[in-house]
C-alpha cells in the first residue's frame, strides 16, 4: 500500500447512471480504497458554471456525497468534504492565477470545447466565446488550487482530466521556480476503464443523449429500462456478435466471469435470445446495485449525517489547507 497522497474531486452532475459508475465511480472507490491516505471532495464550486439553480446544486451535491458512502469508501481513511468549505483553495486559485499565463488557458479541452461548439454553429469573431463564463475558462486554475491545497501525490482522473494535471504541474512548478520549492508536483494516475458504455440506443451511455440507465433506482425500474435496449430483429436461435450487442457489453461489466462466457457462447452459437439476455443482464446489474441502491436512499434521508459527516472532513482538510496557505504566503511575501 502507498503511504502517498491520494486526491480525486466529483463535480456533481444530475443522475448518475450506468456508464458514470462503471467509468468514474468503481475504479475510484478501488484507488480510495487501496490507498492510505486519501482526499475525496464534492467539486461543487466546480460545478456552479454550469448551474443556475440553487436547489439543483444542493441536491446533487447530497447525491455525489451518499453515492460515495453508498458504495463504501473508508471513511478511516478518506478526508471527505466539500470544496466549498475550504476558502483557502479559493485564496490558493488567486494566488495560482498570477503566475498563470493567459495562453495556458486557451489550450484547455473545456474552453477549446465550447470554442469548437461554437465554430461548429457558424459562429465567428467575439461570438466564439458565448457561453465562456470566466469560471469555465480558468476552470484549470481552480482544479490546480484544489490539488495543490491538499499536497497531493497522486490523482487519480478519467483520460479527459490528463491535461489538467499537467496544468497543475505547470502551474506548481511555476510558483516553485519564481518564489522557492513550495509544492510536490502531483502525479495523474489514469483509471483503468473499460471503454465507453453504451446506452439504450447502442450510443455512448451518457446524460445528453437521453439514454441512460439511472444508477439508483429500483430493481424492477431498471429491469424494465434494460427491457427497452434497442437490438436487431435477429430470432433467438440466429447467432449473434456479442462484441456488438450492447446487452452483452453491459453483460461484461456486471456477469460474473461464468456468466460472461455462457452468454458469449450462446449468442454465439444462437441459443438465446435477447429477450432472455436482457432478462440476465437486469438480474446481474440489480444484484450488484441493489445493497448500494438501499444505502444510498438511506444517506440521501439522513441529510443531517451526511452534512456531519462534511463538516468533520472538511475541519481536518482546513487544517491542512492552512498550512499550505502559509507557506504560500510566507514565499509570496503577504503576511503569513
Ligand atoms: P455524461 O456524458 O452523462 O454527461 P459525464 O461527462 O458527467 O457523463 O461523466 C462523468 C464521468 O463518467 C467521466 O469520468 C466519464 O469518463 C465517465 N463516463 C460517462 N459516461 C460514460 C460511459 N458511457 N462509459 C464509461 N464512462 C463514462
Ligand atoms: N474536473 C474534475 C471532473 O470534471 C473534477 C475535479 C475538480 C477534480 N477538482 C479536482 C478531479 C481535483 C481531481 C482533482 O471530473
Amino acid at each position: 500500500m502507498s503511504q502517498k497522497r491520494v486526491l480525486t474531486g466529483v463535480k456533481p452532475t444530475g443522475t448518475v447512471h450506468l456508464g458514470n459508475y462503471v467509468g468514474a465511480i468503481k475504479p475510484a472507490v478501488k484507488l480510495i480504497n487501496d490507498a492510505r491516505d486519501c482526499f475525496l471532495f464534492v467539486a461543487d464550486y466546480h460545478a456552479l458554471n454550469a448551474v443556475r439553480d440553487a436547489k439543483e446544486l444542493k441536491e446533487s451535491s447530497y447525491s455525489v456525497a451518499a453515492t460515495y458512502l453508498a458504495f463504501g469508501i473508508d471513511l478511516d481513511k478518506t478526508v471527505f468534504y466539500r470544496q466549498s468549505d475550504i476558502p483557502q483553495i479559493f485564496e490558493l486559485a488567486t494566488i495560482l492565477a498570477a503566475v498563470t499565463p493567459k495562453g495556458l488557458m486557451n489550450r484547455s479541452h473545456a474552453y477549446k470545447a465550447m470554442i469548437d461548439k461554437n465554430t461548429a454553429a457558424g459562429k465567428t469573431g467575439s461570438e466564439l466565446d458565448d457561453g465562456v463564463n470566466m469560471g469555465l475558462y480558468t476552470y484549470p486554475i481552480l482544479m490546480a488550487a484544489d490539488i495543490l491545497i491538499a499536497q497531493s501525490d497522486i490523482v487519480p482522473v478519467g483520460k479527459d482530466q490528463i491535461q489538467h494535471i499537467e496544468m497543475t504541474r505547470d502551474m506548481a512548478g511555476s510558483f516553485n521556480h519564481l518564489f522557492g520549492e513550495t509544492f510536490k508536483l502531483p502525479e495523474f494516475q489514469v483509471q483503468e476503464s473499460a471503454g465507453a458504455i453504451p446506452g439504450l440506443d447502442g450510443q455512448k451511455m451518457s446524460k445528453s443523449y437521453n439514454n441512460i440507465i439511472p444508477l439508483f433506482e429500483t430493481n424492477k425500474r431498471r429491469q424494465k429500462l434494460i427491457m427497452k435496449i434497442v437490438t436487431d430483429s435477429k430470432l433467438p436461435e440466429e447467432p449473434k456478435d456479442p462484441e456488438s450487442s450492447t446487452i452483452y457489453q453491459l453483460y461484461t461489466q456486471f456477469g460474473t466471469e461464468a456468466e460472461i462466457a455462457e452468454m458469449k457462447k450462446a449468442f454465439e452459437q444462437g441459443g438465446m435470445g435477447y429477450g432472455d439476455a436482457k432478462k440476465l443482464l437486469a438480474e446481474a446489474v440489480n444484484r450488484e446495485l441493489e445493497g448500494p441502491t438501499e444505502l444510498y436512499n438511506e444517506w440521501l434521508e439522513n441529510r443531517a449525517k451526511l452534512d456531519e459527516l462534511l463538516d468533520a472532513g472538511a475541519e481536518t482538510a482546513r487544517a491542512v489547507a492552512k498550512d499550505t496557505i502559509r507557506d504560500v504566503r510566507k514565499a509570496i511575501g503577504v503576511k503569513a
